[in-house]
């Protein structure tokens, strides 16, 4: 594994959904005294070095790089799909300020890898649906998916204009016991496990057929590693990297989980987060991943299920 002995590791946004399990991984890979997690909100003695920044506060990220001697920054803040529906320019100003902050300290600062979150949210209505391509029609309708593909272009500008060793994931809908999603329009196939064990029934926002690609959590930090660690030859897309590993309904995943819980029911209410997944993908071609960096998932849908009956 491409690493060094003076590494260290700066995650911004290290409390949410991504983050708590990132800044494990990463401190596993790295030693605990080589990562510093920040969030907005203090974070928990068991994640080590940590500082409390607001990411909208570019000079506090460029004094941290700077006196830390940063060489790797992971960057975490956003504010997703369907939180960002609802306040469309502060999300928008949120998304892009943080992501100029991070780009401005790695430039300041000569930070040797930043890596950045990108999403299947970058596609829309007029994307071929089915399998779709590594490239292709980029027309979000949402403004988090508007703040994506401006990230992805100011990413593949700043690495040929500065230099910068930027490396992103087009992550499809994560799932985790670990931490809850943060407003997003695949949190669904989160709560219902929750709801699924404490009540033993659920309430779908999305429709009963609504396909969405998903990721198991171990799968996604897996590729996250990966594609950091892979030579900075291989990353021949500087955009962003599709990845893929499932993909399912609500109606198949409530089956699935019926497997395990025979009694428990589902029902449908959709409300405004149905349009937006409506817009995305049903199934991504991650072909340039896997060529590209050696990215296989591990998961299917029966053994992500296992796990989250297991352990939520
Ligand atoms: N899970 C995210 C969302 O729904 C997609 O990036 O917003």
């Amino acid at each position: 594994m491409a690493q060094n002995k003076n590494d260290t590791l700066l995650i911004l946004g290290a409390g949410g959904q991504i983050g708590t399990e990132l800044r494990v991984a990463l401190s596993h890979q790295f030693g605990a005294d080589r990562v510093i997690s920040t969030d907005i909100h203090p974070l928990p003695e068991s994640a080590g070095r940590s500082v409390v920044l607001n990411a909208l506060d570019g000079a506090a990220i460029s004094e941290l790089v700077r006196k830390e001697k940063v060489t790797q920054i992971y960057h975490l803040v956003a504010t997703l799909s369907a939180t960002a529906e609802k306040a469309p320019l502060p999300s928008w100003d949120l998304n892009m300020k943080t992501f100029f902050n991070v780009v401005e300290a790695a430039k300041q600062h000569r930070v040797q890898k930043i890596f950045w979150p990108s999403s299947i949210a970058v596609f829309g209505p007029t994307t071929p649906r089915d399998h779709t391509p590594q490239q292709t029609i980029l027309e979000p309708t949402t403004v988090y998916g508007i703040s994506k593909v401006a990230g992805e272009l100011w990413s593949q500008y700043a690495a040929k204009a500065w230099n910068l060793d930027i490396r992103s994931l087009r992550y499809p809908g994560l799932i985790s016991h670990t931490a809850p999603p943060g407003g997003g329009t695949t949190d669904y196939a989160v709560d219902i496990f929750h709801q699924a064990k404490k009540t033993g029934t659920y309430t779908s926002f999305l429709s009963a057929d609504t396909r969405l690609p998903m990721m198991f959590m171990e799968d996604a930090i897996r590729a996250t590693l990966l594609l950091m660690n892979a030579p900075a030859e291989d990353i021949k897309h500087r955009t962003s990297y599709n990845i893929s590993s499932i993909d399912f309904t609500p109606a198949e995943l409530a089956t699935a989980i019926q497997k395990h819980l025979p009694h428990f029911s589902i029902s449908y209410a959709p409300d405004f987060r149905q349009a937006i997944a409506d817009s995305w993908p049903n199934s991504i071609d991650d072909s340039a991943a896997r060529a590209d960096w050696g990215w296989e998932p591990r998961f299917s849908l029966k053994s992500m299920v296992q796990e989250m009956i297991d352990h939520v």
